[in-house]
C-alpha cells in the first residue's frame, strides 16, 4: 500500500531531475559516448555505465535523454531518470523502485516505449532483479549508472549474462578537454597551425587533469582535493566498511605518488608495514572504484603474468599533483600515466585489445604492450625526453628487442616534443609528439 502523500513527494523529487517539465542543463555534449549509447539504445539490452566518481556518466545520461526527446522525437513523459543519490529519497530498497515506477506511470501516463535511466543503481541492494524484471517483461529499456565496475559487473554477471551493454567512461580525453577549453579542431591542418596554443594546454591537461568540473572552473585544487576525499571515503571506507582507514590511506597515498612506477606486494609490505593480504584486498577496491589501474606484465604464461610485479597508474593527474605527486620534477611519469589512460579509452571502445607493459629477463623495458586477440600489435615506448643518447638508445634498444620477439616491423616512441621516423635494421621507430598522438584518431 502506498499512500498518497508518499507518491506526491516522489513526484516532487522526480520532478526535479527529469525533463516533463523543465529544461535541465546537462553541459558539453560528449559526441563519442553519445553515439555509442545511442548504438546500444537499437539493441534489446540493459546498458550500463561505469566509471569513477565525478567523470561525467549523470551529464552524459542527461544528454542521452534530450536526445531521446530531441533527436528521436520519444515524447519527454516517456523517460524517467531516477537519481538513486538525491538524499529526500527514503529507504533505498527495492520497494522504493516499485514506488517510484507506479508513481511515475499514475502521475505521467506513458504511452508506448518508456525509458528508465537509474543513475547511482549500486545504492539499492539487489536492484539487478528489478532491472532484469523489467527487461524481461519489456516494460522499459533501461540504462543504468554506477561507480564501482565490480558491484556492477558481478551483480549483472550472474543476473543478466549475455544481456546487457557497458559503456566505461572516462574524464575528458585530451580532444575533449580542448572542446572543455573553446578549442574546436576541424582538420590536421588545424592541429598543425593551432600547435602552440595547443601545447600549452597539454601542460594545464598534465597538471590539473581532466574532470569536467575541475577543467571548466577556476578553483580546480579545491575540487580535486574534494572528489580524492569524496572517494576515499563515500567509495571506499563506506562502500567496503573498511576499519583501517590508515592503512588505506597510506596506500592510496603511495599509488598516487608512485604513477608509472613498479610495484610489488611484498615491497608495498616493507615499507607501508602493512600486511601482504590487507595490501591485495585494498588494491583491489581501488581498482574497482577506478582510481587506480595496476597494469600487469605481458606473458604468454598466466602464472608469471599474475606473479610479476605490476605498473601503477592514476585515474587522473591532476588527482596525484593535489593529493601531493611533485609535479615539476615528473613530467614524464605525468605524460606516460597519460598515454596510459588514452590506451584505456580506446580499449574500453574496442573490447579484444588487451593492455600490458612488456620486460625480459635482461630489464629491457616497453611502457605498453597492445594485444588483439592472439596477436600483439603495438609497442609504445613513452619518453618525455629523448635528447639524450644513452637514453634514446636505451629506449630504441627495447623497442628492438620486443618487435623481434613479436614480430612486428613498427613501433612507437611518445616524446615532449620530437616527430621523425628512423629505419634500423629494417624496422622503423615513429617519434611522436605527446600532444599530436593523443589527437590521433584511434
Ligand atoms: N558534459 C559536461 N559539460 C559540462 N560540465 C560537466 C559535464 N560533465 C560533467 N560536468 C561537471 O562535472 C560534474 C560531475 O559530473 P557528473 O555527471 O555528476 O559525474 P558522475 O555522475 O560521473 O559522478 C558535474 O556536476 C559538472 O559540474
Ligand atoms: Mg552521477
Amino acid at each position: 500500500m502506498i499512500y498518497k502523500s508518499d507518491k506526491n513527494e516522489i513526484i516532487d523529487i522526480l520532478q526535479d531531475w527529469n525533463l516533463w517539465k523543465r529544461e535541465q542543463s546537462s553541459g558539453i555534449p560528449r559526441e563519442k559516448y553519445l553515439a555509442r549509447l545511442k548504438s546500444f539504445i537499437d539493441t534489446n539490452q540493459v546498458i550500463t555505465i561505469t566509471g569513477p566518481r565525478r567523470s561525467g556518466k549523470s551529464f552524459i545520461m542527461k544528454q542521452m535523454a534530450k536526445a531521446l526527446i530531441e533527436k528521436s522525437k520519444v515524447k519527454a513523459e516517456n523517460v524517467l531518470i531516477v537519481n538513486l543519490e538525491d538524499p529526500r529519497f527514503p529507504a533505498l530498497s527495492l520497494k522504493l523502485l516499485e514506488q517510484i515506477y507506479e508513481a511515475y506511470l499514475e502521475f505521467l501516463s506513458p504511452k508506448g516505449q518508456i525509458f528508465i535511466f537509474l543513475d547511482e543503481v549500486q545504492e539499492i541492494e539487489s536492484w539487478e532483479k528489478w532491472v532484469r524484471m523489467m527487461h524481461e517483461l519489456r516494460k522499459a529499456k533501461i540504462i543504468v549508472s554506477g561507480s564501482n565496475a565490480k558491484l556492477l559487473s558481478r551483480e549483472l554477471g550472474t543476473l543478466l549474462t549475455g544481456r546487457h551493454l557497458d559503456l566505461t567512461v572516462f574524464p575528458l580525453s585530451f580532444k575533449e578537454f580542448l572542446e572543455f577549453n573553446g578549442v574546436i579542431l576541424l582538420d590536421r591542418l588545424d592541429i598543425i597551425n593551432r600547435k602552440i596554443e595547443i601545447k600549452g594546454l597539454l601542460r594545464k591537461y598534465l597538471e590539473f587533469g581532466s574532470f569536467p568540473e575541475a577543467v571548466l572552473s577556476e578553483q580546480k585544487k579545491e575540487i580535486l582535493l574534494n572528489y580524492f576525499e569524496d572517494i576515499v571515503n563515500k567509495d571506499l571506507l563506506r562502500r567496503f566498511r573498511i576499519r583501517k582507514y590508515q592503512d588505506l590511506n597510506a596506500l592510496v597515498k603511495f599509488y598516487l605518488s608512485n604513477i608509472s612506477s613498479l610495484a610489488t606486494y611484498r615491497s608495498l609490505e616493507k615499507s607501508l608495514k602493512i600486511s601482504n593480504d590487507t595490501i591485495e584486498k585494498f588494491s583491489g577496491y581501488l581498482e574497482q572504484v577506478y582510481l587506480v589501474f595496476l597494469l600487469k606484465r605481458f606473458s604468454f604464461k598466466v602464472r608469471e603474468q599474475e606473479n610479476s610485479p605490476r605498473k601503477v597508474y592514476a585515474i587522473d593527474t591532476g588527482l596525484c599533483n593535489a593529493v601531493g605527486f611533485r609535479f615539476s620534477e615528473n613530467f614524464g611519469r605525468l605524460a606516460e600515466n597519460l598515454v596510459f589512460l588514452e590506451l584505456k579509452r580506446r580499449q574500453a571502445l574496442k573490447i579484444e585489445k588487451e593492455l600490458y607493459f612488456w620486460k625480459d629477463e635482461y630489464h629491457k623495458e616497453v611502457d605498453f604492450l597492445i594485444k588483439e586477440g592472439l596477436r600483439v600489435k603495438e609497442l609504445i615506448q613513452v619518453c618525455w625526453n629523448i635528447r639524450s643518447e644513452k637514453t634514446k638508445s636505451r629506449e630504441i634498444r627495447s623497442l628492438l628487442k620486443a618487435m623481434d620477439e613479436f614480430e612486428l616491423d613498427e613501433a612507437a616512441i611518445i616524446t615532449e616534443d620530437d616527430e621523425a621516423e628512423e629505419k634500423i635494421k629494417g624496422k622503423t621507430i615513429r617519434f611522436l609528439p605527446l600532444w599530436k598522438w593523443l589527437l590521433e584518431d584511434e
